[in-house]
């Protein structure tokens, strides 16, 4: 293979030997990890002994040369310097096992792994870690129609965020940016979003704000992260839109006495209807149900019921909603039938009328007798 270059081969291998004999003095494992910030990691460093070497200490230095654990490799280890963070876990010949119990951002660089021999001196093995971050979100969310509402978002490494930015995903696909904001202060909102929603400027810890929610809000928004070197990051967090329900009642006295009384409620998702009659044997036959779905996503449900004639009092619609705490209770008697509030108004008109003429009869014509 060398042929009439052998010398210049044997020039190349003894570079290669002599940088491996250099190198595997020392050797740390895992070589450049890259680790979730918050997460633990395993560091195993292990020394190639020769007979007659004895190690007089193993020390380990984090990325900022600082000594984070320093011991005596006797049974047991003998510890002069340990960093609250680190956890020696086995020592034993030439190897050093030890967990960095949360890595933190500025725990990314190279940690060094020292063994200091006697009579050879120091050896020493190095690993560089990369520390990232991870995206965080409270889940998926309903808000109230009218109401003010928040998503938020986590990333657990800010330092390394240059840029967040919102998306809405419409069910139908339709895809726009709400608006973003950089760590040098630029801020963007969408045209449709303006006035309406507002971003916090933090880095880590994202919010928006929509400040009366509608019901073209129930979409599902994507947060960006755009870090540096990692890349964009990014979670999905849905919207729904709750619309409550504002019951309807009302009745009709039919020719035969019976009552026919009506309770209706627009929402979303739709509401039950209950009747609390107050007493027995006061309906005849149970309540009818009809639902009507609206354009806009909110459902109105009707129930109608028969009340026997007199049976009114007492009577009262139940509004079931999942966003109530407790159902809604609105009592038929509230309201008048449409006909007695005309009533109410022709017989007062009247007496003004009455009130008018004789005055005006007091005055001017009858007061001559
Ligand atoms: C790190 O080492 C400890 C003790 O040896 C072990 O219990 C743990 O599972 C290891 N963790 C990882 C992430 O490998
Ligand atoms: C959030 O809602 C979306 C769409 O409704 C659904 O696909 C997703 O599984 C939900 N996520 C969680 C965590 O509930
Ligand atoms: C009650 O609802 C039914 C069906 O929606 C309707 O036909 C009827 O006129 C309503 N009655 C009253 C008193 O509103
Ligand atoms: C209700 O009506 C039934 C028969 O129609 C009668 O047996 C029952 O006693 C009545 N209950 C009350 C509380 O009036
Ligand atoms: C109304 O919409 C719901 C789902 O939102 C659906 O299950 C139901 O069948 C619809 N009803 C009518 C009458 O269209």
């Amino acid at each position: 293979m060398c042929g009439p270059a052998w010398p210049l081969c044997l020039l190349l291998l003894g570079f290669v030997l002599s940088a491996v004999s250099r190198t595997s003095g020392v050797v740390i494992t895992p070589l450049a990890p890259t680790v979730e910030v918050g997460q633990p990691l395993n560091f195993s460093c292990a020394l190639t002994t020769s007979a007659g070497d004895t190690i007089h200490q193993v020390r380990w230095l984090n990325p900022h040369k600082q000594t984070v654990l320093a011991y005596v490799p006797r049974l047991p280890a003998h510890i002069s310097v340990q960093d609250p963070n680190v956890q020696l876990q086995s020592s034993h010949r030439g190897i050093s096992d030890i967990t960095i119990k949360t890595v933190r951002p500025e725990d990314e660089g190279c940690f060094h792994c020292i063994f200091d021999i006697y009579p050879k001196g120091q050896q020493e093995g190095k690993a560089c870690i990369t520390v990232t971050g991870k995206v965080d979100h409270k889940g998926n969310k309903t808000a109230i129609a009218g109401k003010p509402t928040t998503l938020s978002c986590l990333y657990t490494l800010p330092e390394k965020v240059h840029q967040v930015l919102w998306r809405k995903t419409t069910e139908r696909g339709e895809r726009t940016t709400v608006g973003s904001y950089s760590k040098y202060g630029h801020q963007s909102i969408g045209d449709t979003f303006l006035n309406r929603v507002t971003l916090n400027k933090d880095m880590g810890d994202s919010q928006l704000t929509i400040q009366e929610v509608k019901m073209e809000d129930e979409a599902c928004y994507t947060c960006e992260f755009h870090t540096y070197p990692d890349g964009t990051r990014s979670a999905v967090v849905c919207l729904s839109v709750y619309v409550l329900p504002k019951p309807d009642v009302s009745y009709v006295t039919l020719p035969t006495g019976v009552i026919e009384a009506n309770c209706s409620a627009q929402s979303k998702p739709s509401a039950q209807i209950t009747w609390d009659v107050g007493g027995d044997n006061r309906t005849l036959g149970p309540p009818v149900f009809s639902s009507h779905n609206q354009s806009d996503g909110t459902t109105t449900v009707t129930s109608t019921v028969l009340l026997r004639a007199g049976a009114l009092s007492d009577v009262q619609c139940i509004v079931h909603h999942s966003a109530l705490d407790k159902p809604l209770s609105v009592p038929l008697t509230n309201v008048s039938p449409a006909t007695v509030v005309l009533l109410v108004v022709s017989s007062v008109v009247a007496v003004l009328l009455l009130c008018l003429c004789g005055c005006l009869c007091k005055c001017f014509v009858c007061t001559d007798d």
